[in-house]
Order: C-alpha cells, then sequence, then structure tokens
C-alpha cells in the first residue's frame, strides 16, 4: 500500500511539517467513507464526547456536549492577517502574519501529543464545480471530522480533483495535548488560547483552542466566508452571508431565485426552508442553501449563486415542527446534535421544539433539569448538524455546479423599532448602502452580550476577510459587470409592540412579503415611493388567510422621521473610520446626503 492517499506534494510536505511541530501520536488521513463515519463515531461514544441517542427516535444520531466556556463563535479572538492592517480594515482585529504565526507557532509546539492527527480533504461546492474551492483540514478532533462530513463533500474523490494544484491550507487543534497515561476529557479545548486566525494573502486558516462550529468547521466561516470573500473581491464574485432560495407559483407565473442575507441567528434557515400558510398553498418553496452563497456573474452576465456546503449546522432553539418542519425532517436521523437537552427516553429536546415542556430532562451541561429550575434546558446558541440531502424542501438543483439565477437580495437584521417590515431600494447603489448601514440585535451565535444593536453591513461583520470599505466598493462594482441587476430589499421580521411582543407573525408567513418581492421582480406588484424607498402600502400585500389590520400594518411600517434623521448623523459617524482611511465609497456619501434632504 502507498504511504500517502494523495501524490499531491504540497500536501504531503505540509502534512510532515505540521506533524513534525504538533507531535500527535499517530496521522490519519481520511477516506470519507460510511465505513470510516462509523468508526470516528463508535469511537466518539467510546471516549465520551457522543451520546448514541434512541435509534428507534433518532437513527445514527448523536448528542455531544461541549465545555461550557466553548459554545459559540469568538470574535474577540478572530484575526485577519494581512500584510497591512489597513487591509485588515477597521471592523476586524488584525494582526501582522509574522508575528501571528510566531505566538501561534509556540502554542502549536507538541499541542497534539496523545492525539490523532487527522487529515481531511474537502470540497466547498460540488467536487469539480469550477466555482469550488478545496480545502485540507488538519484536526485533532474526531468530532470535527464527523461534522465537517456532513457539512462538507469530504473524502478520498477530492485528492482526484485536486491533482497538484492549490488548496487552503486549514490547521485545527483544540490546542490540548494529553501527557503519558493522562486520561482526556469529553470536549477538550482551550479558551484562554483560542486564536481563530486568517491569511488571506496566502490562503492559510489557523484555528487554536476552540472544538464548537464556525471556529472549528474550517470549511464553514473561515474558509467558504473570510477566505473566500478576499478571492471573490480578486476575482469578481462574490462570497456572502446568505441563503438561497426557490420560489415558485404556477398560477401567478413566478418563478425565482433569491439570495437573503440576515445576521447570525436571525431566520436564514427559518426562510430557505419556508412553508407557505394553508391560504398560499400555490407557492412551492425549495432550499438551495441556509447560510452562506457563493454568487458569480456568468458568461451572460447573470448573477448564479452556488450553496458551497454540503449540511446545515442549524440553530437547535426555537426550530419546531410548527416554525420548521423542513429542518426537523432533515436532522431526523443521520445527525449531530451539540449542546442540545436528552430526554428520558434518549432523544433530543430544545427550548420550542414541543408545546408540552418534558418534566424531566438532562440538560446541556449533563445535569438533571425540570421545568421549575429557571435555566435554559438547551444552550440558545444550540446546533444540529444535518445532511441537506435530508431536507425534504431541497431544490433539484442544488448541486448544480452552474448555479441557480438570483433575481433579489435581501437583506434583513433583528430590529424591535423602527425599521419596516419591508422596503425596495431606488436602485443597485442604494441597495448596496442600505445593505452597509444595517443593524441588529446581538445573538448566541456569537459569544458575549446578546441584544444590543451593532452595525451588521450586509450580514458581514464577522465574515469579510478584508477591508469592509474596500468590501463595499466590491458590491458598487459588481453592478457595473452584470447585464441584469437583482433588486434589493431590506426587511425586519422582528419589530415589537409597546408590550414587547413581535407584531409580525414571521415564518412561514413571511412568504406574504416575498410575494410582494417577487412581484416586484416581474413588474405586477404596486408600491409608493417614501423617503427610504419603495414601499408596499396595506393593499399591496396578500391578506389572505392572516388577520391584520391597516392599523398594525401601518406600526409595522412605520419609521419616526426624527430618529431616522439622528441615524444619518450616527451612520456618518460610522463611516468616519473608513473616509480615514480613504475606504469610504464616494456614492455612500451622496446616499447620505440624499436621505437627509428627504428626511429634512
Ligand atoms: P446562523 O446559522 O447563526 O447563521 O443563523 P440563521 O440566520 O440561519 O438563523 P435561524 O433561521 O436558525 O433562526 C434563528 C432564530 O430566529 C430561531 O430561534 C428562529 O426560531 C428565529 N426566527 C427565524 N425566523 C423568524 C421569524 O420570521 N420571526 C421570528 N420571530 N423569529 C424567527
Ligand atoms: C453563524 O454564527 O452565523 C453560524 C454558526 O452560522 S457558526 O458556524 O458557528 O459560525
Ligand atoms: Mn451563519
Amino acid at each position: 500500500m502507498e504511504k500517502y492517499p494523495t501524490k499531491n506534494q504540497k500536501v504531503i510536505d505540509w502534512v510532515n511539517e505540521i506533524a513534525a511541530i504538533t507531535q500527535p501520536d499517530s496521522v490519519y488521513w481520511c477516506d470519507g467513507t460510511e465505513k470510516e463515519y462509523k468508526a470516528i463515531c463508535s469511537q466518539l461514544v467510546k471516549s465520551g464526547t457522543f451520546i448514541p441517542l434512541n435509534p428507534k427516535k433518532r437513527p445514527n444520531s448523536f448528542l455531544a456536549r461541549s465545555n461550557p466556556l466553548d459554545v459559540a463563535r469568538v470574535e474577540k479572538r478572530t484575526f485577519i492577517c494581512s500584510e497591512k492592517e489597513i487591509d485588515a480594515g477597521p471592523t476586524n482585529n488584525w494582526a501582522h502574519p509574522k508575528k501571528m504565526k510566531k505566538k501561534l507557532g509556540k502554542l502549536m509546539k507538541g499541542c497534539m501529543k496523545g492525539r490523532t492527527m487527522y487529515v481531511i480533504p474537502f470540497s466547498m461546492g460540488p467536487l469539480g464545480s469550477d466555482i469550488a474551492k478545496i480545502g485540507v483540514e488538519i484536526t485533532d478532533s474526531p468530532y470535527v471530522v464527523a461534522n465537517m462530513r456532513i457539512m462538507t463533500r469530504m473524502g478520498k474523490k477530492v485528492w482526484t480533483v485536486l491533482k497538484d494544484n492549490d488548496f487552503v491550507k486549514c490547521f485545527h487543534s483544540v490546542g490540548s495535548p494529553l501527557k503519558v497515561g493522562q486520561k482526556d476529557v469529553a470536549w477538550p479545548c482551550n479558551p484562554e488560547n483560542t486564536y481563530i486566525t486568517h491569511f488571506p494573502e496566502t490562503n492559510e486558516i489557523i484555528s487554536y483552542g476552540s472544538g464548537y462550529g464556525g471556529n472549528a468547521l474550517l470549511g464553514k466561516k473561515c474558509l467558504a466566508l473570510r477566505i473566500a470573500s478576499s478571492m471573490a473581491r480578486k476575482d469578481g464574485w462574490l462570497a456572502e452571508h446568505m441563503l438561497i432560495v426557490g420560489l415558485k407559483n404556477k398560477k401567478l407565473g413566478l418563478s425565482s431565485y433569491v439570495g437573503a442575507a440576515f445576521p447570525s441567528a436571525c431566520g436564514k434557515t427559518n426562510m430557505a426552508m419556508l412553508i407557505p400558510p394553508k391560504s398560499m398553498s400555490d407557492w412551492e418553496v425549495s432550499t438551495v442553501g441556509d447560510d452562506i452563497a457563493w454568487i458569480k456573474p456568468d458568461k451572460n452576465g447573470i448573477l448564479r449563486a452556488i450553496n458551497p456546503e454540503a449540511g446545515f449546522f442549524g440553530v437547535a432553539p426555537g426550530t419546531s415542527a410548527k416554525t420548521n418542519k423542513n429542518a426537523i425532517e432533515s436532522c431526523r436521523a443521520n445527525s449531530i446534535f451539540t449542546n442540545v437537552a436528552l430526554t428520558d427516553d434518549g432523544d433530543v429536546w430544545w427550548e420550542g421544539l414541543t408545546d408540552k415542556t418534558p418534566s424531566h430532562l438532562i440538560d446541556w451541561q449533563g445535569n438533571d433539569w425540570t421545568p421549575d429550575c429557571g435555566k435554559p434546558a438547551a444552550h440558545p446558541n444550540s446546533r444540529f448538524t444535518a445532511p441537506a440531502s435530508q431536507c425534504p424542501s431541497i431544490d433539484e438543483a442544488w448541486e448544480d455546479p452552474a448555479g441557480v439565477p438570483i433575481d433579489a437580495f435581501i437583506f434583513g437584521g433583528r430590529l424591535a423599532t423602527n425599521t419596516p417590515l419591508v422596503y425596495q431600494s431606488y436602485n443597485w447603489q442604494h441597495g448596496v448602502y442600505l445593505a452597509s448601514t444595517m443593524g441588529s440585535e446581538k445573538t448566541a451565535a456569537s459569544e458575549g452580550k446578546t441584544g444590543e444593536i451593532r452595525r451588521d453591513p450586509m450580514a458581514m461583520l464577522p465574515f469579510c476577510g478584508y477591508n469592509m470599505g474596500d468590501y463595499w466598493a466590491h458590491w458598487l462594482s459588481m453592478g457595473q459587470k452584470i447585464s441584469k441587476k437583482p433588486l434589493i430589499f431590506r426587511v425586519n421580521w422582528f419589530r415589537k409592540d409597546a408590550d414587547g411582543h413581535f407584531i409580525w407573525p414571521g415564518f412561514g408567513e413571511n412568504m406574504r412579503v416575498l410575494e410582494w418581492i417577487l412581484k416586484r421582480v416581474n413588474g405586477s406588484a404596486a408600491a409608493t415611493e417614501t423617503v427610504f424607498g419603495y414601499s408596499p402600502t396595506y393593499k399591496d400585500l396578500n391578506w389572505k388567510g392572516l388577520s391584520m389590520t391597516e392599523d398594525r400594518f401601518d406600526e409595522l411600517m412605520s419609521v419616526d422621521k426624527k430618529i431616522a434623521l439622528a441615524d444619518v448623523g450616527a451612520q456618518r459617524e460610522y463611516f468616519k473610520t473608513f473616509k480615514k482611511q480613504k475606504r469610504l465609497p464616494q456614492e455612500f456619501e451622496a446616499e447620505l446626503t440624499l436621505l437627509e434632504g428627504r428626511l429634512k
């Protein structure tokens, strides 16, 4: 047998170099087979990381509980390491590549002692598609291997496609070496020394200290967004934190794909798998992707999008047969659950899953739990990892290497006040400006306090691999490169009334807003020009089957001009740093002046 499954000398040299530094007990090259997956899961069960779920209720599925200090992305410890600080920009943490590599080099020395080092070849995007990118992740976490097999196209076929070409080097370690004879813990990690670092100029990722989600499954946020956004800028395409959904209505003669960007834990998975209300059952909704979109102009100048992922790493809490039946079906089997609660009959549970709360559970930290104990049973950022192919609404073109044509972009935050349900931008430039100033409440998807409002341009604040000002300029310039510009909309499902209740029912009912958007695309819906953009009036939306009074709708759509005017000032302030760095598109200043004029 040959020593290596690939002849790619760059891979072999890199693997050997890393093994020499990190000193694992052994090196294992993943082949991606079912047999291998089973073996890794069994080993995770043996080591106590995985709890097998009741095979009658949840076949071939497992529960993992993380260290309570390792439960989400850590933005404070995420770095873009470009040669020049200005190329990382004011919204990213920056460190010089040499300095960061020196620091990491020290941590990496012997960091895999007592562990197996796994080599994972993976493709983001359908194997062999010319939009796809190949990465190799080295990790000392078998939990990561199991998740990567669901989330990416992983295995030996990747070597055949890669040949002698370059790949994205993805290094990952939980940063917890074992001394001889030392017993391992169920979730090894190193929260004090966590670093999630990106080197966009050399296409490298080094992630140390965390085993959770986007920190550790490096194909996802690190490669498919931070490194890919930097590649996309150079090569004239877009790597976005967007779902891709197909919307079809034969009766109305409407059929489109749209891309929608919402910040983390703000509704992408839900919209990607939306089930229309009964009264709108003539709509067919199909899922292409729920988190990341790679979007390129084709030879006719039409923007086409692919989902680079093969699975969903979805927020568990709030997901139910009522809110998102397709997600529930997607994780009915062959799935991994992290930080959810365990029921007495060996199934999973989380807040919002069922109307009736079980009288006893084991919570996400492994403790007995009863409804009166005052703590959530599942962590707010608990997640399911499920194969996309198991989603009942998966689109027939979801693996089409050519991608699907995009007719509209939707941008939405989580805002309790002063942001309307929906409006359309006047044009591309205005739309890009609207997306760049989007605010949203911080959620549990990243470590730290939740609820405070921050600007999250294009929902890419934690994910843009270069200067955000250059990213805005790139978006503006893309408008010049395409023959048919998708229309751009802003939405907000999360407005609250004075009593703190959501005014808009959301979920499936969002179909009403999407219907208006698709009718705007084909020119059959009316809109009123307002100071913010084109807005629907009450009569422009389909209300069949939903009781929504005109007053309540007006409350949903209303904007206090005084507050909006104050926000113009806040936006100028926000843009100042970019302006000082000479990275603020002048188009944005023009848009601000125009908005101010309209408001006054
Ligand atoms: P990431 O995977 O972190 O990028 O998140 P996401 O954007 O895919 O978020 P997801 O769809 O998982 O939704 C997160 C939370 O928002 C869940 O608890 C949902 O139940 C809730 N949610 C989603 N859509 C709606 C909606 O239309 N209205 C309301 N009120 N809540 C929603
Ligand atoms: C997000 O935080 O936007 C996610 C989850 O999709 S993670 O993969 O952890 O980044
Ligand atoms: Mn996300």
